[in-house]
Order: structure tokens, then sequence, then C-alpha cells
């Protein structure tokens, strides 16, 4: 039985008084987060934590991040850090951003995939704050999505992924962002960017003097190769249709070049300014093609909403990969396969 409180119009700190010593006693509960809902166990419990790698079908090897609600927690489960982590973290903390810093031995492997390092994030949503508060305990908390799926950011479709199967579901209205925090590790002095999100490579330049972002950030991982973030191997965010990502920064054909791509039985996911200028079956809009913060808090629930029409193609619109749009193109790319267009370049790939 999974019991959903409903925290839109108030929040009753009773109730969060006693989900948060649920989940301290081993209960999983779904909560808000300013990027996406979270599945959250208390890190200390194990067979809390292996129940969310089972809700999910998650990879037994891809690290959860672990959520505090204070600086004092972050020095319980990790080692001193350098300079630049604690100015990212002066900065960036409470916010929509995880970095990666070397655990203590109070923070098992299974939480870390095995690694000696963990993710940590201290939201800045104000129930995620209060429950680990009330919790006591740092909390893990992938997204709240089955394993390969885009994530939950609103209640309709956590609700459908996980009633049933976890133990409480907190429904606060959409997430705000709507994309996932931006995944840093301080590599030889140098922040590099694992995952892009709200908070971009040129926030991190103002603060420390320098970024990097990742090779895998618009690139598939070579699978051969290490990878520096375990996520990046698997397949993620994407809709059952087979898809594709076209893209264009400049080109004055971009509308017309979409044409020729549309098959009988096509959704295309797109700018709201488009949504009459094609003959196809379906169209989502993912918000005004100006606005790249409405594009990234409505993009997963337009892919599932394309996906509800059981198309046989989905052509979705990518955007600039400056600023905020990095972190909108590194999910598409990924929702897509790969599978995509650069009309400037006219560069295919697997089409
Ligand atoms: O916004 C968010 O970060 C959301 C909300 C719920 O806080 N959480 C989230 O968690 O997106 P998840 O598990 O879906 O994504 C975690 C990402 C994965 O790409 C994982 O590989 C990476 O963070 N990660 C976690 N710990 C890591 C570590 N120790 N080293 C490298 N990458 C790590
Ligand atoms: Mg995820």
């Amino acid at each position: 039985m999974t019991k959903v409180y409903n925290f839109m119009n108030e929040m009753d700190q009773e109730v969060i008084n006693f989900l948060g010593s649920e989940i301290k006693n081993g209960k999983i509960v779904i909560f808000p987060t300013e990027t996406v809902y979270g599945i959250g166990a208390n890190i200390f419990d194990p067979f809390a934590v292996d129940r969310i790698f089972d809700f999910k079908g998650r990879a037994n090897d891809n690290p959860l991040i672990v959520h505090i609600s204070d600086k004092i927690m972050l020095n319980d489960i990790v080692f001193p850090y350098s300079d630049v982590e604690r100015k990212l973290i002066d900065a960036f903390m409470p916010g929509p951003f995880t970095i990666i810093l070397n655990k203590r031995d109070c923070v098992n492997k299974y939480v870390t995939g095995g690694l000696n390092t963990v993710g940590v994030r201290m939201p800045s949503n104000i129930v995620a704050r209060k429950l680990i508060k009330a919790a006591g305990v740092p909390i893990a908390a992938p997204s709240a999505n089955l394993s390969g799926k885009p994530s939950g950011t609103n209640i309709d479709d956590v609700y459908d992924e996980f009633n049933g199967k976890v133990d409480y579901i907190i429904d606060y209205g959409d997430s705000d962002i709507g994309l996932e925090s931006t995944v840093v590790k301080v590599i030889d002095g140098i922040p590099v960017i694992l995952r892009p999100g709200k908070i971009t490579p040129e926030d991190i330049i103002e603060v420390v003097g320098a970024v990097k972002v990742h090779d895998t950030v618009l690139k598939p991982a070579d699978l051969n190769e290490k990878v520096e973030s375990p996520g990046v191997k698997y397949k993620h965010y994407a809709p059952e249709a087979k898809t594709l990502l076209i893209y264009s920064d400049y080109c004055s054909y971009f509308k017309e070049a979409i044409k020729n791509y549309i098959i009988p039985n096509t959704c295309i996911i797109g700018p709201e300014e488009w949504k009459n200028d094609f003959d196809c079956k379906y169209y989502v809009s993912y918000g005004s093609e100006n606005n790249l913060s409405e594009i990234s808090k409505k993009i997963y629930k337009s892919i599932r909403l394309a996906d509800s029409y059981k198309p046989d193609f989905i052509i979705i619109v990518g955007v600039s990969d400056k600023g905020e749009g990095l972190a909108i193109m590194n999910r598409l790319l990924r929702a897509s396969s790969y599978n995509f267009v650069n009309i400037d370049k006219f560069r295919q790939n697997k089409v």
C-alpha cells in the first residue's frame, strides 16, 4: 500500500516528522526536490537501499546521490575537501548541484556502487530539506523513475510507476527545474561537469575561474574505458518509440528540413510556436523556443506524453547547447540513443 500526502497547499510539520522517522526506520518515501522527484531511503539501512535498486530496476554499480540537510551532515559522511570544492559547496549548496567527494567508511559501498567516492546534494526545496532534517540521517535518492525512463517531475508520472511499491509519496506539484542536478567532480583542481544541469559551466567559472565539461556529456561513453560517472553507461530518458533528435543553430531551412523526416504515425516534440507548422499526426509542445527554463521544466513530461500516443516515430526538435541548453541537449541525445541529425553540418548518425 502506498499512502500519498498532498503538500501543495499546506505542509504539515507533524506529517513531515512522521515521514522522517519512517525513512529512518527503513521505509521508502518519494519526495519532491527542486530538480525532479527523488525515491528516498536511509543511507545506513542496506535493506531499504536495496529496495530502491529493486523498485527502479537499477544496476547495482550505478551509485545513488546522498541528500543532506546541512553541512554538519556533509562532514559526517565525507573526508575534508579542497579549497576549490569548498568554494563550490559554499556557492551552490543548497541548490541543484551534486558534488563527488571522498566518502567516509560510514557510507557503505552499496550506496556508491562500489566506489570510494559519494555524490552529495543539499536540495533547496523546502519539503526535501525538512524531510531530511526530520529523518536525522542522509537520504539516498535517485530520480523517481523506472530505470531508463524520463525522471518523474509530477505526481501522475511518479504515481503510475511506483504506486503499490513505495510506502509513501509526497505530492508537491510540478518540479521547478525539471532536469536533474549538475554533477561535478573536481579532478586535478578543476571542476569537471559529469552531468550538466541548471548550474551551468558559466556559473562554475564565475566561482572558481575554471571548468571542464566531460566528454560523455555530449557523446556516448566508451564502454571499453573506465567511466567517471557510472550512470552514463545506461540507457536514459527514452521513449518506447524510435526517436530522432534534429537540431540546428543557424540553418534557415531547419523547419523545412524536419518535414523530410515525418512518416505516417509520427509525433513531433517541439516549440509551442511551431505547433501548427507540420503535417504530422501528433505534436507535443515543450514550451516556448526562447525559454530554455520552460523547456527544461516540461521536457520529461513531453516525452512521456508523446509516448502515450503510441506513435511509430518521435522527432524531437533540439535546442542550442549553450547555457541551460547544455543540460537539455545532454538528455535529448540520450533519449534518442544518439540517433541525431545536425542540419547545420548535415552530419548524420545512425538514422
Ligand atoms: O537532481 C538530482 O540529482 C536527482 C534528485 C532526486 O536529487 N537525483 C538524481 O539521481 O538524478 P540519479 O540516481 O538519477 O542520478 C545520479 C547520477 C548518476 O549519473 C550517477 O552515475 C552519478 O549521479 N553519481 C552518483 N554518485 C557518483 C559518484 N560517486 N561518482 C560519479 N558519479 C556519481
Ligand atoms: Mg536518474
